[in-house]
């Protein structure tokens, strides 16, 4: 992995190392969760949406180290560089609204959208476009994801929890059908994300959560 560069900050990340803005968005405190969540298989082709500094496609190689080709796309550059250096790989810059990868290519999909409304709450110190919708919302995430996923591929997006129905709705605008749902409690026990399967197909929704242990 390469060095950090000014106004970053390098922590440990499960085996390895993560490399992140240190006054920037924090990357995903989930992404374990999602990468054990997610149904990876050996050889996968693997799309992360809006990858940021890549945390997610970091976890999932971490537990699944036969993956085929890794991508992350995302839109902001200062992000891409980072992501780039964390994944050693292929990173594109581009907006999931124009998919800059190949359609119907990817076995797995991967999303950790923004969640808020654009000019929602306070303001976030020039964290906005990751955690606002800013540059489109859950549903342009979810139309990119079905656009990306091979004929019987799945879909692995986390959200927050208090807006599963913007989420639901938004699998539903994109032809996705939901089949599995995980809720994980924070450390007040109360449910803090939901995790969410998807495909094209499939019939049956199965519910879970996962009970907050400390740590
Ligand atoms: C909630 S953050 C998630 C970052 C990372 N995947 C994680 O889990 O920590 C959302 C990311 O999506 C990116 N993003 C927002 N709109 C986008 C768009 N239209 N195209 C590509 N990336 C976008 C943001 O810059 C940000 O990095």
């Amino acid at each position: 992995m390469s060095a950090r560069r000014a106004g970053e900050v390098v922590e440990a990340f499960g085996d390895g190392h993560l490399i992140r803005a240190r006054r920037g968005f924090r990357p995903c405190r989930w992404a374990f969760d999602v990468a054990r969540f997610a149904p990876a298989r050996a050889g996968d082709r693997v799309l992360d949406l809006g990858c940021g500094v890549g945390v997610l496609l970091c976890a999932l190689r971490q537990l699944h180290p036969d993956l085929g080709a890794c991508v992350g796309v995302e839109i902001d550059s200062a992000e891409v560089g980072r992501a780039a250096r964390n994944l050693d790989g292929r990173v594109v810059r581009g907006d999931v609204r124009a998919l800059p990868v190949a359609p119907r290519a990817f076995d797995l999909v991967l999303a950790n959208p923004p969640f808020y409304p654009a000019g929602w709450g306070r303001s976030s110190r020039g964290r906005e476009g990751a955690t606002h919708a800013l540059a489109g919302d859950v549903g342009d995430f979810a139309k990119a994801a079905e656009q990306a996923l091979s004929p019987h591929g799945r879909v692995v997006f986390v959200y927050d929890a208090g807006h599963l129905t913007t989420l639901l709705l938004a699998f539903a605008g994109a032809g996705l059908t939901v089949r599995r749902l995980r809720f994980l409690d924070d450390d007040r026990r109360r449910p803090a994300r939901v995790l969410a399967l998807a495909g094209r197909d499939g019939g049956g929704l199965a519910v879970e959560r996962l009970v907050f242990k400390g740590g």
